[in-house]
């Protein structure tokens, strides 16, 4: 980058791959969701933490961002868990965190569905994700369930 850019470095996504990593990815979970947002701690980590698909953003080697991937079913997968430390927001990790996302649930997924917390229901739209139903209560916070078709 040239001195004096103001171009934000661009985000680094890929998946978990060791203990160290999944270790920063539930770090960033916990800031974000317990004690940013008042999750309680034993409903943020639960067993489909066991065999999701883990994704973190890195920006110039920082860990700034995850994402989970679940297969719930041989054509739907679940995007969950998206969460961005609060001073990286608005640069670009989440949208690169979500098409990360997609690209590996693509190989075997016909749809993706989400839970999105009604605050940040525009992000996922933006995404092209088409909400379904009506707003229901998870951990005390209103969700919408939304879905893409790939
Ligand atoms: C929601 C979240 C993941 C978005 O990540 P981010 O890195 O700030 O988002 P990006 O910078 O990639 O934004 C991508 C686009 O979505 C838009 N966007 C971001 N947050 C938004 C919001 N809360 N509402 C509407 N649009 C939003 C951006 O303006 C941008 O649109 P543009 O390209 O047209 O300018 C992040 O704010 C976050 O971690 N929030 C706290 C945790 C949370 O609520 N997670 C979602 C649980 S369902």
């Amino acid at each position: 980058m040239h001195a004096g850019s103001s171009q934000p470095p661009a985000p680094l996504v890929r998946l978990v791959s060791s203990p160290k990593d999944l270790q920063q990815a539930l770090c960033i979970r916990l800031a974000v969701f317990v004690h940013e947002q008042g999750v309680p701690p034993e409903e943020e980590i639960d067993l489909r933490d066991l065999d999701a698909d883990h994704l973190l953003a890195e920006v110039c080697g920082r860990a700034v961002g995850t994402a989970r991937v679940v297969r719930l079913d041989a054509g739907t997968a679940r995007i969950g868990r998206v969460a961005v430390v609060r001073r990286s927001r608005g640069v670009g990790v989440g949208w690169a965190l979500m098409r990360a996302c997609e690209v590996v649930a693509n190989p075997w997924a016909r749809s993706i569905i989400l839970d999105a917390q009604v605050q940040v229901f525009g992000f996922y739209e933006r995404l092209g994700y088409i909400r379904e139903g009506d707003v229901f209560l998870d951990c005390g916070i209103e969700h919408v369930r939304m879905r893409l078709a790939l």
